[in-house]
């Protein structure tokens, strides 16, 4: 089947913000007295807020009631906007914007699913909001990365069978929620945190729309 659909995550993929995550998710975690080791960061990409709350709290070994999870969800969240309103265009990752022109200039459609509720704002500060064929974040579906549902609900609204469409995940929840909708998968990153990707790249510079087209030849 022809791929006619590039579906892209948004944190870590598009812009650099999974590296914002981490420092508000750290900040809160510092005050419980616990420093937020890389393999528990690879388990809080592409999850939800809560559910990341969920872990981090956890492995603090901190009990909270649901207005404390509420309280503490939006301390982080709001440490995680105070970077995110310094952000511009030039914060886009190297070769994004390369891609998604040689995507339209080929009638192959573009769009985000990210588990973020701060999708649509991080997209305006980069200016790139407009390029998108659909947008589908945290306010879309209910079950969030590893469930496939974001993914889905982005190709039913194109109207695109997941076969068709190459999604790119920088996280280990992702792949597998594209995997389990049955889309293509490219992981950004590297092997081993993203080891059942169909293919790896580190990024998006020196590659061509081509180049991706023809992994899934
Ligand atoms: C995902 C990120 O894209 O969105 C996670 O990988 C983040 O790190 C999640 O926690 C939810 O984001 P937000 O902006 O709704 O808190
Ligand atoms: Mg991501």
């Amino acid at each position: 089947m022809n791929i006619n659909t590039l579906i892209f995550d948004l944190d870590g993929v598009i812009v650099d913000t999974a590296r914002f995550h981490f420092l508000a998710w750290n900040k809160l975690a510092n005050t419980w007295n616990h420093t937020i080791t890389h393999e528990q960061n690879e388990e809080l990409k592409g999850i939800n807020r809560m559910r990341s709350l969920d872990l981090i709290a956890g492995w603090c070994n901190v009990k909270l009631n649901d207005d404390q999870k509420k309280e503490f969800a939006e301390l982080k969240n709001n440490w995680y906007l105070e970077q995110v309103k310094q952000m511009t265009e030039s914060d886009t990752l190297p070769g994004v914007k390369n891609l998604l022109t040689e995507a339209k200039n080929n009638n192959i459609k573009i769009a985000v699913a990210s588990a973020s509720k701060n999708a649509n704002e991080v997209l305006r500060n980069i200016n790139l909001i407009q390029e998108f064929d659909y947008i589908a974040d945290g306010n879309s579906v209910k079950e969030s990365k590893p469930n496939p549902a974001v993914f889905l609900n982005v190709a039913q609204h194109l109207k695109v069978n997941p076969a068709q469409c190459i999604v790119f995940e920088d996280a280990p929840a992702g792949v597998e929620a594209a995997l389990a909708g049955g889309f293509h998968v490219v992981g950004i990153g590297n092997q081993q945190s993203l080891p059942n990707a169909h293919f790896i790249l580190a990024g998006f510079e020196n590659i061509s729309l081509n180049d991706i087209l023809n992994f899934f030849k």
